[in-house]
């Protein structure tokens, strides 16, 4: 089986993690780097990840986590957290990450003019603008937890928060919000059977 595919059986929700167990710093930063270079919609890295280590803080989130023990046993928890506004049509940040491609000026005109085409029936609703950047870390998300699997290391995806409690909890900055939150560590235990529907129940040919 290839290395992917063997990572994709060993990936499983953990709920319970070793509090014990530390990822290696340089494990870890290799984890954080697969998700800075995963790929985004018209290139725009809305993701800003903020790791947190600090025991209080830890245990502050649990509260507004649903009190999921992973938040606290977790060797690393990471928070992916949005930047809605500077994302928008026409901002400063939107030009630079189009003149990075090292385009001549008026290929990044026409690149801002179709970006803003695009975002205009997103940007004009701050939930759909939001949804937008969150789904975008969902991308760096898998790809993190995928990567982490390859190397042994189990994750928690968790979505089971109170976003107006974390967003409290981490005052977070303007335009900023929280898209998703993931726990990295080690299992104490053999993962459950893994359950899916099968495969022609969700896809079909046309
Ligand atoms: C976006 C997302 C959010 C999730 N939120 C939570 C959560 O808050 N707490 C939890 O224990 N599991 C959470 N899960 C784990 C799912 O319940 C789990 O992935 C699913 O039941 C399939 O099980 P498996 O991942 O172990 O194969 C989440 C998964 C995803 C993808």
């Amino acid at each position: 089986m290839s290395e992917f595919l063997e990572a994709m059986v060993f990936r499983h929700a953990c709920k319970v993690f070793d509090a014990e167990k530390q990822i290696p710093a340089e494990i870890f930063e290799s984890i954080l780097d697969v998700g800075r270079t995963s790929p985004s919609s018209f290139g725009m890295e809305p993701w800003r990840l903020i790791v947190i280590r600090k025991p209080a803080l830890r245990k502050a989130l649990k509260s507004a986590c649903w009190n999921q023990n992973q938040i606290t046993e977790c060797s690393e928890l990471v928070i992916f957290t949005t930047d809605n506004d500077t994302v928008r049509s026409g901002s400063p940040y939107v030009r630079k990450m189009f003149e990075r491609r090292g385009l001549p000026s008026d290929a990044v005109d026409t690149y801002m003019g179709v970006y803003k085409n695009y975002l205009a029936p997103i940007e004009c609703d701050e939930v759909l603008l939001e949804n937008w950047t969150a789904k975008q870390c969902y991308i760096a998300l898998a790809n993190m937890m995928t990567y982490a699997a390859t190397l042994k290391i189990d994750t928690c995806p968790i979505e089971g928060f109170d976003k107006e409690g974390v967003e409290a909890i981490l005052d977070l900055e303007y335009g900023h919000s929280i898209a998703v939150i993931c726990a990295f560590g080690y299992r104490t235990k053999a993962q459950s059977e893994q359950k899916r529907l099968e495969m022609k129940q969700i896809v079909e040919y046309r």
